[in-house]
């Protein structure tokens, strides 16, 4: 069942997303108690040609929790060769010769699928293109839901913002449809709702959604508000961006063990009162970011 690379997250099924939850949260027990050598003959490359403080940052310091070491190029565009006009797949070919896993960030959607088809080491998509993927987001999404519900069959979700380019919903709508008896409402102005090929995948797998643009018909329905960005250039109606963000009146409208979830970084979508209430997991979330990559480093790593 072990990956060798992490590409999309299509490729993940039931037991092998529970056996990472799993070691995930063993993972947490291992960091409390100061981390492991186990991983010190292994080296990581991040090779990021767009900016990150989370991915990036909870990958390397997972690697260096395992014991391992890390190669780090946060700015590819300018510091690789790329410069040069390298191509990607000649730099993956490179890069796969130094180190035993690359963790990447590329600009374009099917960035990481190139790199897997070239690569003698496990690839990890961090996130490719505008409308790609962003598949160890949405594991890190889906553990901190499984984390304080348990189970993900029956979960009722709320995915809100500029859907149609993004690259943490669009993977984490595919996880979600693994799941039993899953309802997605996907709430977006009309110009960045979620694109027809994930909501033809639904259909395919029979999981139940609606389209809104109203936040407040599906508030009181879900257990999870899952919030991104909108940029506002992205809609023609700038007003009603701010119709669309958590406040303290909008928790207000929501079940009272609800959670709020946000794949980072927020700009006005979730105001600052939200921080303190106890529904307010995004910071968790990030947190468990860690965990979750840490876990998917010793199972792509794990001898065969
Ligand atoms: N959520 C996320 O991908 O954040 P970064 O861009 O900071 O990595």
């Amino acid at each position: 069942m072990r990956p060798k690379h992490v590409v999309e997250s299509q490729q993940f099924t039931v037991p092998l997303l529970l056996q990472l939850f799993e070691r995930s949260a063993q993972m947490e027990k291992l960091v409390a108690r100061g981390g492991t050598l186990d991983y010190q003959d292994r080296i990581m490359a991040t090779l990021f040609y767009e900016p990150s403080t989370r991915t990036r940052f909870s990958f390397e310091s997972a690697m260096y929790r395992l014991g391992g070491k890390v190669l780090s190029t946060e700015q590819a565009r300018v510091f690789s060769s790329e410069v040069e006009g390298e191509q990607l797949e000649d730099t993956i070919r490179i890069i796969s010769g130094f180190a035993d896993v690359i963790v990447l960030r590329h600009n374009e959607a099917g960035g990481a699928r190139r790199a897997a088809q070239v690569s003698s080491v496990p690839i990890i998509n961090a996130g490719d293109g505008k409308g790609g993927q962003h598949p160890t987001q949405a594991l890190l999404d889906l553990y901190t839901i499984h984390r304080e519900r348990r189970s993900l069959d029956g979960l009722s979700i709320a995915i809100v913002g500029d859907l149609d380019q993004g690259r943490t919903v669009r993977s984490l709508a595919y996880l979600l449809s693994k799941f039993e008896r899953v309802k997605i409402f996907f709430v977006s102005p009309p110009e960045v709702r979620m694109k027809q090929d994930i909501l033809q995948h639904l259909d395919e797998h029979e999981v139940w959604y609606a389209i809104e643009s109203d936040i407040a018909k599906v508030l009181g329905e879900v257990d999870v508000v899952y919030q991104t960005r909108i940029r506002p250039e992205r809609v023609s109606d700038r007003k009603s961006i701010a119709s669309y963000g958590i406040t303290a009146k909008v928790l207000h409208a929501m079940r009272p063990n609800a959670m709020v979830l946000h794949p980072l970084p927020r700009t006005v979508e979730i105001d600052k009162a939200v921080d303190d209430d106890p529904r307010a997991l995004y910071f968790k979330q990030a947190k468990n970011g860690l965990f979750v990559r840490m876990a998917l480093l010793t199972l792509v790593l794990e001898e065969e």
